[in-house]
Order: structure tokens, then sequence, then C-alpha cells
């Protein structure tokens, strides 16, 4: 199966920003829709993305009652260099403190922004630009969709430990694509992406295999997992509000690469999406969340 993406219709008049082995991305002039191609990641950097992936911030927060595990309170309120690759909040949380935000499209703010903000277009496949022992703090969230299992053990993990400086934290957070308690069409589309990730060599859980890959490169001390599952349906009160709205655009979301997995129209794939959106009330699913975080050597 080709990559989704190739498949979508832009008519616009395209022109590439950037070229490397790894990817290429195209800025639609007229729509600024952003489609990436030859990458593994699958998920499209459209504005109903850029809403979910909101919602799914505030989600994990409330869940969580914090933006990150590792033991970085006081370093970040004195003044730390921080890569991120996805906790904007924390820079005006902690302004004595300088952020970097990469993505390999421009999915961050960049005329509004805090000033110890700083947005860099960089693929993490390729070699980031920041030297060796830059930051205080790494963080690196929801980013399962976007690498294979030999890229997150020989390229990224290795990238982020580089970029760390001796003594920072670099902390992980990712959901399983399962849910607990799903459905029958929840666990059909769930199984479906899983398999569909499998396909691509990649891990629709893979959280629970970090810190093995962490334990391997030998430069890392107290890795430590924390767990936690968050209600998405109404019966879980405002947060399983907050976590049905979430499952419903990530069910959505799917759509295009799904739908051609499993060769069915997107009629028949707006269908399923609905009949899982209702699921999440008569199941009572919860969605399955990790943080993983250790210190460089
Ligand atoms: C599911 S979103 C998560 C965004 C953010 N980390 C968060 O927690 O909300 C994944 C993001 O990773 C970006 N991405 C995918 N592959 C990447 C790569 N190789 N290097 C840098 N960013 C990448 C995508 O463009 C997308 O914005």
């Amino acid at each position: 199966m080709g990559n989704p993406f190739s498949k979508i219709d832009h008519n616009h008049q395209c022109k590439k920003r950037k070229k490397s082995d790894a990817f290429e991305s195209i800025v639609s002039e007229s729509s600024q829709h952003i489609i990436a191609i030859n990458t593994n990641y699958f998920l499209p950097n459209d504005e109903n993305e850029i809403l979910r992936l909101q919602l799914q911030h505030y989600l994990v927060r409330f869940a969580w009652e914090s933006n990150f595990s590792s033991p970085m309170i006081q370093r970040l309120t004195e003044g730390a260099k921080v890569l991120d690759v996805g906790i904007l909040e924390l820079a005006t949380d902690y302004p004595v403190s300088s952020f970097v935000g990469i993505d390999i499209t421009p999915m961050y703010p960049t005329v509004v922004k805090p000033k110890n903000v700083k947005f860099q277009i960089e693929n993490i496949l390729d070699e980031l630009s920041s030297p060796n022992d830059t930051y205080d703090f790494v963080h690196i969230r929801f980013l399962s969709t976007a690498f294979t299992t030999d890229q997150w053990v020989n390229t990224v993990i290795p990238e982020l430990i580089r970029v760390c400086r001796p003594g920072g934290f670099i902390e992980f957070m990712e959901s399983d694509s399962k849910l607990i308690n799903a459905g029958p069409t929840i666990e059909y589309i769930t199984e479906s992406l899983t398999s569909f990730m499998a396909t691509k060599g990649m891990q629709g859980n893979i959280a629970p295999y970090l810190p093995s890959y962490l334990t391997q490169t030998k430069k890392l001390s107290g890795i430590h997992c924390e767990n936690k599952s968050i209600p998405t349906g109404k019966w879980g009160g405002k947060l399983g509000d907050l976590g049905e709205q979430v499952m419903k655009l990530t069910f959505e979301v799917g759509k295009i690469p799904l739908s051609s997995y499993l060769k069915i129209t997107h009629e028949k794939y707006d269908t399923l999406a609905r009949s899982a959106t209702r699921e999440l009330n008569e199941y009572r699913p919860l969605l399955p969340t990790c943080r993983i975080w250790a210190e460089k050597l």
C-alpha cells in the first residue's frame, strides 16, 4: 500500500520546503495545508488535527495534573534550556527558561508566541541542528505514528540523548492505540490501526518497550515509567467528556489511512467512526497513557 497522503488531491500550486532522504514536505500556497510525503508519519497536519492535538493536550494535562513528570520544576523555574516536540504551554509557565520546538511542518504558531520560544522545522530522523549536550530537558510526546521500531532504537532515542546534556532529563509520553474495555467497533478500528502500523514497521503501543530501549543505550539512569488510564465518555465526568471529544476526533482522523488500508469507502468508515463514538458511552473505555523519563549520565 502506498502512502495515503500521496492520494490526496491538491490542485493548488505547491512549493517544496525541504527535501531529505527521510521526508519531503510540501506547502500548498493557497491553503498552507501541509502534506507530508516520503515519511512514515501518516496523520494529517490540518486544522482538525490541530484542534484534536489541542484538546488532547488539555486532556492529558488534566488527567495527569501536570505537563511532565521529570524532576525539572526547580531547574525550569531557575532557567533551563528545553527541546520540545510538543509541550508549548511550559514556555509561559517558566519564563526564565528557553524553549526550542521542532516539527517537520509548521504546526506551531509563529506569529503570536512567547518570547522564550523558538520554532524550527526539523526532522528528528535527520541529525538535529543542535550541538551535543545542549538541553537540560528534552521532551517528546505522541510520536508513535511517526517512527518505526528501528527508527526509535537507532535514530530517535540516540539523537534525543545526544542533544541532552549530562544530568539533564529526557521524557517520553505516548498513548496505546488500543483502548481498555473497548466495544466491538472501537476494537475493530484500533486493531486495524495496529495492524496498519505493523505493515509500516511501527508499534501501536510503543510505551512498554521504551524503557528497555532506553536501558540498552547505557547512557541513562533512573528510568521511570508511570501509567494513567483516562476515561473517554460522559460517564467519566468533565475529564471523560473531554476524552470523548478527543476520541471522536481521533476516530475521524483515521479516515484516510484506515479506509484505504481496509479498502472501504469514506462513507463506510464514517459509519464505523459514528458507531465507535456511540460505544464510548455504552462500553466505558479507557485510554491508556504512559510517561517514561530518565536522566542522562
Ligand atoms: C501526533 S502529533 C503530536 C504533537 C505534539 N508532540 C503533541 O504532543 O501535541 C505528531 C507531530 O509530530 C510531527 N512529526 C512527525 N514526524 C516527525 C519527525 N520525523 N520529526 C519531527 N516532527 C515530526 C508531526 O508533524 C506532528 O505535528
